[in-house]
């Protein structure tokens, strides 16, 4: 591994992704030794004028039991050093280079070069001013060598101009090798499986075509509304929030060829590849919803028509995918919390057991919650009778890997950004790709040309979207 002095500097400090999110997550990278104290020194930024101790005490109830006290939480919040200062300032960001360069005098002894983190935990909008200042005023400059890198999180704009404007401002700044775009879904235990479990399973590799597969499904549900994030989900909706970055890089997981090697480059040049295949979404194969009481909200419009709730077939034209309907479905308020894929077989042909109602097979990847991976079978029902009965071929993570702790997203992509591992985080055109696919239905959507349906709070969603499954070829199974 690299050595050196490493600066890690979390601007936004004192918001809620830095308390829920970052911080936690440099936390569990400290405590499993990933942070050397001798190395590593971590900085908050942000407008608010308070004491290095009063930033430790807002982030210590946040810290996994942050709130014991113990040894390892106090050596943490000690590396924590807080400097104020607005984010077009030339000051500030004086004052925070200086307080960096402080750090790093005081470990020149060490070997090695100066490495400087900084995490942008703020809105997209003041992206380009903070990276301007920090180009200006709080790069590494060490004749040692070493970089700086930023971390930016999404939204990333809000459709194919406004990603592409932000992209240039910030690319005008940064080299790509120093932009780290987090998509936090590409972190997830069982969303980094999918490389394995597609390259490196001769079951999979003959079958994972549309002669085969009759439909995938990737879903999104949540059991709670937008409590408190109102304002901010308003302006976005559901599949700006969640389809068009999280549910998509999942899809060109599960879609894309084998890639030459695993070197970031190569996987990413196939996810590229997916992206520009896929058709233009068709508006008869959209279904939009949102959760009665949404509007209630005080931060939202009477008349918000941004949808909580979507379902969106997409068809990748390439001479794998052709003609298997990939369903993308995300809603808020709904009857629970789960993400998965499904992969849903054709019917077997000339079935001479008469079993196909019970239902097809299906490879299940549950991402959340209880992690699993399961196929559903038709087996013979045990007894003296010759009949069928679907059952499970099940992988739950729980039971198979139990004492094993899995990292938070957070905390893996946190540790390869400061490796330097580009993988798991999206490219400068991946991103465009994937606006291009959204953002007409987004223009429909914002004009009004598409409605929302209202679903109650704890339900399935519109039954509409339901429908639109079936007219696409899913076959409801039952069980799990
Ligand atoms: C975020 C969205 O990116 O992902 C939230 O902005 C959503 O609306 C969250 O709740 C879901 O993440 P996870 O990891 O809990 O599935």
């Amino acid at each position: 591994p690299e050595r050196g002095c490493l600066s890690i500097i979390v601007l936004g400090a004192s918001g809620d992704l830095a308390k829920k999110k970052t911080f936690p997550a440099l936390f569990n990278l400290y405590r499993q030794g990933f942070l050397q104290s001798n190395e590593v020194y971590i900085f908050g930024y942000a407008r608010t004028k308070i004491s290095d101790d009063e930033l430790r005490d807002r982030i210590q109830g946040y810290l996994p039991h942050g709130k014991d006290g113990t040894e390892d939480v106090s050596n943490f919040l000690q590396l924590i050093k807080y400097v104020s200062g607005s984010y077009d300032d030339p000051e500030g960001f004086k004052a925070l280079d200086k307080a960096i360069s402080e750090h790093e005098i005081s470990k020149q002894s060490m070997e090695g070069s100066s490495r400087r983190l900084f995490y942008l935990a703020l809105p997209p909008s003041v992206y380009p001013q903070v990276c301007k200042m920090i180009k200006n005023y709080s790069m590494n400059k060490s004749d040692l060598g070493g970089w700086t890198r930023i971390v930016v999180e999404k939204p990333f704009g809000r459709d194919l101009a406004s990603a592409e404007e932000l992209s240039s401002q910030i690319g005008e700044l940064f080299e790509e090798p120093q932009i780290y775009r987090i998509d936090h879904y590409l972190g997830k235990e069982l969303v980094q499986n999918l490389l394995v479990l597609r390259f490196a399973n001769r079951f999979f590799l003959p079958l994972w075509n549309r002669d085969n597969i009759a439909n995938v499904q990737i879903v999104f549900r949540e059991d709670f509304g937008t409590e408190g994030r109102g304002g901010y989900f308003d302006q976005y909706g559901i599949i700006r929030d969640i389809i068009q970055n999280h549910l998509l890089q999942v899809l060109c997981l599960v879609a894309m060829e084998k890639p030459v090697s695993l070197k970031p480059e190569h996987i990413r040049d196939e996810k590229v590849k997916v992206l520009q295949s896929v058709l233009p979404i068709k508006d008869e194969e959209v279904v939009l919803g949102q959760y009665e009481g949404y509007k209630d909200d005080p931060t939202v419009p009477d008349n918000s028509n941004t949808p909580t709730f979507a379902t969106a077939i997409l068809h990748i034209h390439n001479e794998r995918w052709e003609g298997v309907p990939f369903i993308l479905k995300a809603g808020k308020a709904l009857n629970s919390r789960k993400a998965e894929i499904r992969v849903q077989f054709k019917d077997v042909p000339g079935d001479i057991f008469k079993c196909q109602k019970q239902g097809r097979n299906e490879f299940v990847i549950r991402l959340q919650p209880s992690e699993a991976i399961y196929m559903k079978l038709t087996v013979k029902q045990p007894g003296l009778e010759m009949s069928t009965a679907h059952s499970e071929l099940d992988l739950s993570y729980r039971q198979r890997y139990q004492g094993v702790v899995i990292p938070e997203a957070y905390e893996r992509l946190i540790l390869d950004t400061i490796k330097g591992d580009q993988q798991h985080f999206v490219r400068r055109d991946e991103l465009k790709a994937a606006w291009e696919i959204f953002t007409p239905l987004l223009h429909r959507i914002d004009n009004g040309k598409l409605k929302s349906l209202p679903y109650k709070p704890g339900s399935r969603g519109p039954a509409e979207a339901d429908q639109l499954l079936e007219r696409a070829g899913y076959v409801q199974t039952h069980g799990y």
